[in-house]
């Protein structure tokens, strides 16, 4: 079926819809991004997903194009377009089309920015069965930029981690900098040791999850202990767990690092049970 999507102002059937050659999202992968689930036609952490994209946009002087109120109605405008009832809409801001190639920013009152949504439908989301088996990961070097905190669309290392991930017959890769887990190729990056859950805390090493802010708050909620520092690979693989948190898988337990089965190689109960309570609370609060 085809999309309606969204392109500055207008909805288009998805084969219409186009964006200049000049566009520095296209050049210069000048943009950022959000992707936002949606479970039952209503979008999840709406709020954390804006407020990260007017941050995001701060970070590289341009202003958000569009209020939070607006936003959110053409979220939930593209999702009843396109009957979504579990899947994602994503969204991209670029520093528009300056109509050349140049290093130099444009003018923004000259040039304004792009603004693309799309939506994805994936029926299952949140009864996803890799969420019953768990995913396998590998490591590899992380050799990104050093503000990962802005969620840019340079996404070509992400996606050759993926690729070394799927090579090795594995689901993703984590990401090692200075012996340390930095976080996956598309998400944030945890283990549960000493009775602990543990995840790297927030610099401009990582992306600041959305879902991992909701994941902590419902932890420290149901009284478990959280450590926001640094692990080493070394420390994952001998943990009594693993997981992941983002947007589309929500909460993931990772069975395997590097060909070696982490606790007993299965799903382990601190993952599976945040899980359910992330998607259970998540969706009460959809909007
Ligand atoms: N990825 N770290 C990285 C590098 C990411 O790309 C993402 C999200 C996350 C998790 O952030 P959040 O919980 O806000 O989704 C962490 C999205 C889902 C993507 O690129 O599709």
């Amino acid at each position: 079926m085809s999309r309606i999507v969204y392109v500055n102002g207008d909805w288009l059937p998805e084969a219409e819809a186009k964006v200049s050659v000049f566009d520095r999202g296209f050049l210069m992968a000048d943009g950022v991004y959000e992707v936002t689930s949606v479970l039952g036609g209503r979008l999840m952490d709406y709020d954390g997903h804006y407020a990260r994209l007017v941050r995001s946009l701060k970070e590289l002087d341009m202003d958000c194009p569009l209020g939070r109120d607006d936003l959110l109605a053409i979220h939930r405008e593209i999702v009843a377009k396109n009957g979504i009832d579990e899947g994602m809409v994503y969204l991209q801001v670029t520093r528009g089309n300056p109509g050349d190639r140049d290093f130099v920013f444009p003018d923004p009152a000259a040039t304004p920015p792009t603004v693309v949504l799309f939506t994805q439908s994936k029926p299952g989301l949140a009864e996803s069965p890799a969420a019953k088996t768990g995913i396998r990961v590998i490591s590899i070097p992380d050799i990104r930029w050093g503000r990962r905190d802005i969620k840019t669309v340079q996404l070509l290392y992400p996606s050759m981690g993926k690729m070394l991930a799927k090579k090795a017959g594995c689901d993703d890769a984590w990401m090692i900098e200075d012996g340390l887990v930095t976080e996956g190729t598309s998400n944030n990056a945890y283990i549960v040791t000493g009775g602990r859950i543990v995840t790297r805390d927030l610099s401009s090493d990582i992306l600041h999850g959305i879902t991992r802010a909701a994941v902590l708050r419902f932890a420290r909620e149901a009284q478990m202990e959280v450590e926001e520092r640094p692990f080493t690979l070394a420390e994952a693989q001998a943990a009594d767990e693993a997981f992941i948190t983002s947007a589309s898988t929500f909460v993931m337990p990772v069975v395997e690092i590097d060909g070696q089965a982490v606790g007993a190689g299965t799903p382990g109960p601190v993952a599976t049970r945040l899980r359910e309570i992330y998607i259970e609370e998540s969706r009460r609060a959809a909007i």
